[in-house]
């Protein structure tokens, strides 16, 4: 296991000894090396240089429960109950339900991780989570109206990200049904809802989100579509903790508000940073194809689109799509 007061020296970026970590953190030498290849395992570039020691280019930016909460309002703290930050896990999503499962709900639960074993994506993708470079988490909330009612609920949570992205001057997100964030068609980030409890009426949810922030030139070959990060579009480092507090302070007053008035008073807002508004789309169901005119959203959050058959709504679920090039 990497020790956090390892990983706090190695964030300045400057080389450090294997001798100097070793009295600092009371072990051996080849203890060091032993956890740098776990380092390495996990992708992170370490540079060693004989009799300078190790260092890792461009330093680490870590997660800090304490930066994030600074930076969240008032309001926002007061709902959330607990911030676990975790070094390496195999998803946010799966430690968030084992514990719905363990402990009970507790809403306001927020999970963070800095490396995902098997980051989850959606209809049985893997999320690539390489350490340190990404933002993952994953917040329970708790809802009282019943499944069916929550069916705009993953909409809600990609504007409050395209509003955060927007406060720290990324403009030009767009969302794409049901929850993919994009900019120029390129995936900037994914949501993954997963539910827990009475279908009928209370039932706990846990959030995931993935939003690329550097991803590393290594991990590119393991994505299968096209994507953006954050890096590419501010040509600029963003601070991961300040992003967290962003989107908190974002989407925790949407989703309260969301369970108090529903999808239908988000609906406007939505259509007006939806990727493929008003354009020709491809719809994936499985083998089955829909080609049409997307008119945008229902009170509930279903797409609508006009076909050769007429006006269809669609239902989250295992649809994929697709902006419609004529051929
Ligand atoms: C998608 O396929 O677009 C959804 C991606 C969701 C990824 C996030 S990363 C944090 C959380 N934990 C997971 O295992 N998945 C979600």
């Amino acid at each position: 296991m990497i020790d956090d007061r390892l990983l706090a020296i190695l964030s300045n970026g400057q080389f450090h000894s294997g001798q100097e970590l070793g009295v600092l953190l009371g072990v051996s030498r080849s203890a060091i090396w032993k956890q740098m290849k776990e380092l390495e395992l996990l992708g992170v570039d370490v540079y060693s240089v004989r009799g300078r020691g190790y260092r890792i280019p461009g330093g680490l930016d870590l997660l800090c429960e304490k930066e994030i909460v600074t930076a969240c309002s008032d309001h926002v703290t007061s709902r959330l109950s607990t911030i676990s930050v975790e070094r390496v896990i195999d998803s946010t999503n799966m430690m968030a339900m084992r514990e719905i499962h363990q402990q009970g709900v507790v809403s306001g639960r927020l999970y963070l991780a800095e490396y995902q074993t098997a980051g989850k994506g959606r209809r049985g993708r893997a999320w690539v989570s390489p350490f340190a470079k990404n933002l993952y988490f994953s917040l329970v909330w708790r809802f009282t109206q019943g499944a069916a009612a929550l069916e705009g609920l993953s909409l809600v949570v990609g504007l409050a990200l395209v509003k955060a992205l927007k406060n720290l001057g990324v403009k030009q997100v767009r969302v794409k049904w049901p929850n993919d964030l994009l900019v120029n068609s390129r995936k900037l980030a994914g949501i993954l809802l997963e539910m827990h409890g009475d279908a009928s009426g209370e039932c706990q949810v846990v959030i995931g989100v993935g939003v690329n922030v550097a991803m590393p030139e290594r991990a590119q070959e393991a994505i299968d579509q096209p994507w953006t990060d954050l890096q590419k579009l501010c040509g600029d480092s963003v601070s991961r903790n300040r992003l967290m507090s962003e989107v908190l302070n974002h989407l925790v007053p949407e989703l309260d508000r969301f369970s108090e008035y529903g999808f239908s008073v988000f609906r406007e807002e939505w259509e007006q940073v939806h990727a493929y508004q008003n354009e020709t789309v491809c719809l994936l169901m499985g083998s089955k194809e829909v080609v049409g005119e997307c008119q945008g959203v229902n009170e509930q959050g279903a797409l609508i689109v006009k076909h050769s058959g007429g006006v269809e709504h669609f239902h989250a679920g295992e649809i994929s799509v697709r902006q419609h090039h004529a051929t």
